[in-house]
């Protein structure tokens, strides 16, 4: 048993690439927009998917155009939709996006529909969520319903990843001591811990007090550092792999997408790992978010770039 559930959201990104952020009172011009599919939650189930992964997505579509196609779109990569719900009288979650040209971006975000997923839509899925090998989780929906999931997976003997992103203060300690696996960025992981993270040595040492406190294992995204690992099988560090980005938007939800995909087959964390840090340098070489994200056949020809 292989398949993963992803509980989270999915947002129509109105990306915007530009050459500053306008000052207050001012109209600018910007070189380039484009309309996507995203949403913390969707990108990593589509990650996990193009890859190959069985996927089973829990998330709620608003009553505007954009609800067709969220579900076209997850339809498009194989991904179990039956818990994808509408809601009628409100809008799709929307995501307006501006990437800098040196690559890096500042995203807001409507959750429209996505705040509308509750805990009794998990209830409704059980069955489904059952047959599922892992339950991934981010912060773009209501926090409840996040918790919801987390006893779930405790009662139901399903491994649980949390993703804290996008960033929020006063997480439950008591459910993120119940997590398998906590995967944050620095500021994340400096958030939840209290702790300043600047650099891999303060980020292994906050990690080590989120393990002490329960959680079996951290994995912190370091950006171009690559990734670290702290917890029961040890403390470790895949190192970055260097790149010529374009759009960094979405490289997080990459790396979660692969390392769901390559965990939920061989329970090998730090094969999972190696694959996850080069899967998110692949994807910031392109623009967007999903779209940026290879599937098996492009992503054995970015490694086979790599070792030319
Ligand atoms: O992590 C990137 C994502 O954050 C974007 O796709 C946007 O929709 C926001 O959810």
């Amino acid at each position: 048993m292989s398949k993963i559930a992803v509980i989270g959201s999915n947002m129509v990104d109105l990306i915007t690439y530009i050459d500053r952020m306008p000052a207050q009172g001012e109209t600018l011009e910007a070189p380039g927009f484009a309309l996507g599919c995203g949403g913390k939650g969707a990108n990593q189930a589509v990650a996990a998917a193009k890859l190959g992964a069985e996927v089973l997505m829990l998330t709620k579509v608003g009553d505007d155009l954009f609800a067709d196609n969220t579900l076209a779109n997850f339809q498009r990569f194989g991904i179990d939709t039956r818990y994808v719900q509408r809601m009628p009288g409100v809008s799709s979650g929307v995501a307006p996006i501006f990437v800098q040209a040196d690559s890096h971006n500042s995203i807001l975000i409507v959750k429209g529909a996505n705040a509308h997923l509750a805990p009794a839509d998990i209830d409704a899925a059980a069955q489904a969520l059952r047959e599922c090998a892992l339950i991934v989780l981010q912060l773009e929906i209501n926090v409840d319903t996040v918790y919801h999931a987390i006893e779930f997976g405790r009662a139901h003997n399903i491994p649980v990843l949390l993703n804290p992103a996008p960033a929020l203060p006063g997480l439950s300690r008591e459910h993120l001591a119940q997590l398998d696996f906590l995967v944050p960025n620095e500021s994340e992981l400096a958030l939840i811990t209290g702790q300043t993270v600047d650099s891999p040595a303060s980020a292994h040492k906050a990690a080590q007090t989120l393990v002490a406190s329960g959680i079996r294992h951290v994995i912190v995204t370091l950006g171009q550092q690559g990734a670290l690992y702290v917890g029961e099988e040890g403390e470790f560090q895949i190192p970055g792999l260097s790149v010529a980005a374009r759009d960094t938007t979405g490289a997080g939800d990459a790396f979660i997408g692969c390392f769901i995909h390559h965990w939920s087959r061989n329970r090998d964390i730090r094969a999972a790992m190696t694959q996850a840090v080069a899967y998110s340098a692949c994807s910031v070489t392109g623009l967007g978010t999903q779209t940026s994200y290879p599937d098996a056949h492009a992503f054995a020809e970015f490694h086979r770039r790599l070792d030319a």
